[in-house]
């Protein structure tokens, strides 16, 4: 269907429909905002996209408190991407002001495409909504974190213009090894 297809963004009594030419289909992308009948169906998508492969360190997991905490956080920055009545995406967001900084940070902390359907322009239609979502609260900054080896997330980031890579370092402490006790010291 190519340029002639639209992408529409329904959120409260606005709709916008404006070009995407990526999603080669007749339906509609609707991008919108979560609600409660969603979680199940999101929370299952993001069950088959952060995976322990995704984050082997176990520094970001993925469960059902996720959705409840952000969506009770800021309902407005978690979206659904719809396609043919089925959520083929999500992100979910919400923002963060520090003391000392007069400045409003936008953190996006999932944002997830259906396998499949991935890298053709879903992903891109999330983020401009939410982006755009963010700038209307006054968010300045936004931040993201991923695994350093989720190649295709840090390139999609890099293209919507993310930079600046700050190195985190993830350390582990096993408590249930068995410490060895050290022999007395002779005098
Ligand atoms: C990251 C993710 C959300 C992108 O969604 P998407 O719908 O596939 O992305 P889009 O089709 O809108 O692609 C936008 C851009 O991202 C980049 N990109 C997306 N997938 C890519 C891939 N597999 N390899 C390289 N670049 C990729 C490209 O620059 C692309 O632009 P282009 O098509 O003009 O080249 C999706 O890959 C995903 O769900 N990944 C697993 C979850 C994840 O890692 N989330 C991010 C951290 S929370």
């Amino acid at each position: 269907m190519g340029s002639e297809a639209t992408k529409r963004t329904a959120y409260g009594d606005k709709q916008d429909i404006m070009d995407v030419n990526q999603i080669e289909t007749d339906d509609t992308l609707y991008i919108r905002e979560i609600t409660i009948d969603d979680f199940a169906e999101v929370f299952h998508l993001g069950e088959q996209l952060f995976t322990s492969d995704y984050s082997p360190s176990m520094y970001r997991t993925w469960d059902e408190y996720e959705i409840t905490t952000l969506y009770n956080s800021d309902s407005e920055l978690c979206l659904v991407a719809e396609l043919d009545d089925e959520i083929v995406g999500f992100a979910l967001g919400t923002t963060v002001e520090k003391t000392n900084s007069a400045w409003k940070y936008g953190y996006l902390v999932w944002i997830g495409v259906r396998p499949g359907l991935q890298k053709k322009g879903v992903g891109d239609g999330l983020f401009n909504e939410i982006k755009k979502r963010m700038m209307e609260q006054g968010v300045r900054m936004v931040i993201i974190d991923t695994d350093a080896d989720n190649e295709a997330g840090i390139r999609f980031f890099e293209k919507h213009g993310f930079g600046n890579v700050q190195k985190h370092v993830y350390m582990t402490l096993n408590l249930a090894k068995k410490t060895r006790r050290r022999a007395p010291r002779k005098s």
